[in-house]
């Protein structure tokens, strides 16, 4: 096991949370001070840029490009919202975080409220991480009575509130716009775009809506400087570390602080301990359950961005979720279509009415009373629902179907040859 400099769980101990004592013994808020007595808010979100840091919530897309968007010269009131909302099965990375430092979100978000000269900020939360919501709550106190937080914050002048809010617990709230209509009091059906959250997003005002994992990246961006920061991943094309939470077929399920680009073999091999039951490995979902696919082909790729989009499938959450070769994999894209179809908010038809489709579809194969035209109908469905839809939820739910037809449209034909499942 090769040791990957800790960043995001430098204080993680098991079962143990560190607050503002043990956050600042490791180096805890000193990004703040550099930031606020050394660097102007351009300069910051230069830096961000110029690191590599990509959106962490599943997007990918460059958090400094996204920065360098805002209208930060518009007056207050101006919002950061950090999405901690964390509902898509297989990922569970910014619950592990929060359980063991909460101070890094803290510090990462009024360190991005400077840079983007933002005033006032909301923690989303998953309704079930009430632990981690006490947590925030804590740390948020602390904070402000050390300073860090509040009014004219370490003399600067510069003023930034937080406010923690837990959600109702629904999927569909961790897409940003059907967020901030859940901020508001609102049904949380997605928003159309444009006009984007920064122009026009909670209350109206101008708005950035940043991962967890993303934001507690910017101390350490701070603090170690953007070629640093590159030079953590193990290819060139990445940059940083990564959350890796492992589930499904594996030896070790477990959250691993790991290097962008780390090949699929050593998450399974190294960290996973294996698949589990002496079994082979058959497939995986590299970043979440939104992710198509990935295959024992697939094993020396490495895992970034774009290496992930180029062979067809996504980097999503970096939720590896493994399956062993005894696995009807058209009984886990069934599991998983049912999860979206459930959670789908209703708002457009392609999502409300094509899930459900699909679902029908698919435990009829399953059962194994399917018929080719069945297997026409479901090509046809992935064709007109991705892309369709008001927000990326339905274009997700096809990320699986869509591996389920390329990689595995024999195993789907044999359940429909044969009249039942050949697992
Ligand atoms: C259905 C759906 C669910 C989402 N859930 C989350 C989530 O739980 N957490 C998250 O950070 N982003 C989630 N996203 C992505 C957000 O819309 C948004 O892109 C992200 O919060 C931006 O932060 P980032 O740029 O730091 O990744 C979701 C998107 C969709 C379409």
């Amino acid at each position: 096991m090769s040791s990957t400099p800790q960043l995001l769980f430098k204080n993680r101990i098991p079962g143990k949370t560190a607050f503002l004592k043990e956050y600042c013994k490791t180096g805890g808020y000193s990004a703040l001070v550099k930031a606020l007595k050394t660097m102007s808010p351009a300069e910051i979100v230069q830096l961000v840029k110029s690191s590599g840091l990509r959106g962490r919530g599943g997007a990918g897309f460059s958090t400094g490009l996204k920065w360098s968007f805002f209208p930060s010269d518009k007056p207050a009131p101006k919002y950061l919202v950090c999405n901690c909302d964390e509902m898509e099965p297989g990922t569970y990375k910014d619950g592990e975080l929060l359980a063991a430092d909460p101070h890094q979100l803290v510090e990462g978000m009024v360190l991005s409220a400077y840079a983007l000269n933002v005033d006032e900020g909301y923690i989303f939360i998953r309704y079930a991480y009430e632990g981690q919501f006490k947590n925030l709550q804590k740390a948020v106190a602390e904070a402000k009575k050390a300073g860090y937080l509040g009014k004219n914050i370490l003399g600067s002048g510069f003023d930034f509130e937080l406010h923690l809010h837990g959600s109702a617990g629904r999927y569909i709230l961790g897409e940003e716009t059907a967020l901030l209509n859940g901020l508001e009091g609102k049904r949380p059906n997605p928003r159309i775009k444009p006009p984007f959250p920064a122009e026009r997003g909670l209350f109206g005002r101008p708005t950035t809506v940043n991962n967890v994992e993303t934001l507690a990246n910017i101390p350490h961006i701070i603090n170690g400087g953007s070629e640093w920061f590159k030079g953590l991943a193990r290819n060139p094309e990445g940059a940083g570390t990564k959350l890796f939470g492992l589930s499904g077929h594996l030896n070790v399920t477990e959250c691993f602080e790991l290097p962008v680009g780390i090949p699929l073999s050593e998450i399974v091999e190294v960290y996973g301990g294996g698949v589990w039951k002496s079994r082979k490995f058959k497939a995986c979902l590299p970043g979440g359950a939104s992710t198509p696919y990935l295959t024992a082909e697939h094993m020396d790729i490495p895992l970034d961005f774009d290496t992930l989009a180029a062979v067809g499938s996504r980097f999503g959450t970096a939720g590896v979720t493994v399956f062993d070769d005894k696995t009807c994999m058209v009984a886990v894209t069934l599991n998983l279509l049912q999860f979206f179809a459930r959670e789908s908010c209703g708002w457009c038809t392609p999502c409300r009415d094509g899930l459900p489709l699909v679902c029908w579809l698919l435990e009829k194969i399953e059962k194994g009373q399917g018929t080719m035209g069945d297997l026409e109908m479901l090509k046809e469905q992935y064709r007109h629902i991705g892309g369709r839809s008001f927000c990326a939820l339905a274009e997700g739910a096809m990320g699986p179907l869509d591996g389920l037809m390329r990689l595995f449209e024999q195993e789907v034909i044999d359940h429909i040859e044969k009249g039942h499942c050949p697992f």
